[in-house]
C-alpha cells in the first residue's frame, strides 16, 4: 500500500485515533522497549524494574533508574511525527484523538490536546499505598525515593506497572474513542501489551500500521506502511 492511499483514507475519516507506543519517540532520542540492540527491556530486567514488588524490593534502585529516565526526556524534543498529529488536531479540532502507552509526555509537548496517556507518566510520581492524612507531597522527606516524614510512605514513578490496571479513565475513553473511530493509525508499537493493543483489534475503522518492523498487530491492518513515524506521519496528515 502506498503512503499516498492511506493519505485518501485519511481525508475521508469523520474520526481518527491514533494508537502510539514507543517508536513514536524513537526518533526523538527514546529508546524504545523491546528493540533487540537498544532495546530498555533487552538491557533491565522488567521484573526488577516494571512491577511493584521490584520497587518494594529495591526502592532507591527503581527510583533512580525512573529519575536517569526522566532527566534524558526532559532533554528531548517531539519529532516531526509528534507535531504533525498536534498540527493536524489544530486544524481540525475534534477529529484526531491520540492514545499513547508512552510515559513520556511528548505528544502534550508537540501541543495534542487531551490525550490519553494509558500507561501514566514519568514525569510525575504518586504514593506508593493509599495516602493518609499526613501524606502531603509538599512535606516529603526528600530522598530517593521521597518518603512521607510521618508515617513513611513512599513516593514512586507514576507510570504503570506490570500486573497493575491502567488509569480506568483513560481506558475508558480510548476504547470509546477505538469503538467510534473510522481509522486508526497505529505508530511505534510492537503490539504485544494488553489492553492497549487490543484497541486496534477491537475497532471497526480501518487500521493502519506504522511501523518500520514487522508487529505483533500487522494481522488486524489494513495497510501495512513500512517506515518511521517522523518520516510518515506528515505525509499521512498532511492536507
Ligand atoms: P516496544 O519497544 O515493544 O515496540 C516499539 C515498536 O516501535 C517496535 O515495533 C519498533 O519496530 C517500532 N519502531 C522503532 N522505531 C520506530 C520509528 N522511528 N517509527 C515507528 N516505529 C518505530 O514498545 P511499545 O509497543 O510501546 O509499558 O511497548 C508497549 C509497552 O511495553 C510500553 O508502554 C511499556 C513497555 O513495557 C509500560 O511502560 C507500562
Amino acid at each position: 500500500m502506498k503512503p499516498e492511499q492511506v493519505r485518501d483514507w485519511v481525508r475521508a475519516a469523520r474520526r481518527i485515533v491514533v494508537l502510539s507506543g514507543a517508536g513514536m519517540s524513537a526518533e526523538s532520542g527514546v529508546p524504545t522497549f523491546r528493540d533487540a540492540q537498544t532495546g530498555l527491556w533487552a538491557r533491565f530486567r522488567p521484573q526488577e524494574l516494571a512491577t511493584e514488588e521490584g520497587f518494594r524490593a529495591q526502592p532507591q534502585l527503581v527510583w533512580d533508574w525512573y529519575a536517569e529516565r526522566r532527566a534524558q526526556i526532559a532533554q528531548v524534543a517531539p519529532n516531526a511525527g509528534h507535531r504533525a498529529i498536534a498540527a493536524f488536531q489544530q486544524r481540525h479540532p475534534g477529529r484526531l484523538a491520540v492514545v499513547t502507552q508512552n510515559v513520556d509526555g511528548l505528544h502534550q509537548r508537540a501541543g495534542s490536546p487531551g490525550v490519553l496517556a494509558l500507561h501514566g507518566s514519568i514525569m510525575e510520581d504518586r504514593w506508593l499505598e493509599p495516602p493518609r492524612a499526613c501524606c502531603t507531597a509538599e512535606d516529603a522527606v526528600p530522598g530517593r525515593p521521597p518518603r512521607c516524614a510521618a508515617c513513611g510512605n513512599l513516593r514512586r514513578p507514576a507510570v504503570v506497572w506490570f500486573g497493575e490496571l491502567l488509569p480506568e479513565q483513560a481506558l475508558a475513553a480510548a476504547e470509546q474513542a477505538a469503538a467510534a473511530c473510522d481509522l486508526m493509525l497505529v505508530v511505534g508499537t510492537s503490539g504485544v501489551v494488553y489492553p492497549a493493543a487490543g484497541l486496534a483489534r477491537a475497532t471497526r475503522g480501518r487500521v493502519v500500521i506504522v511501523n518500520p518492523q514487522a508487529s505483533d498487530l500487522d494481522d488486524a491492518a489494513d495497510a501495512v506502511l513500512r517506515g518511521t513515524a517522523a518520516s510518515l506521519l506528515p505525509l499521512l496528515l498532511a492536507d
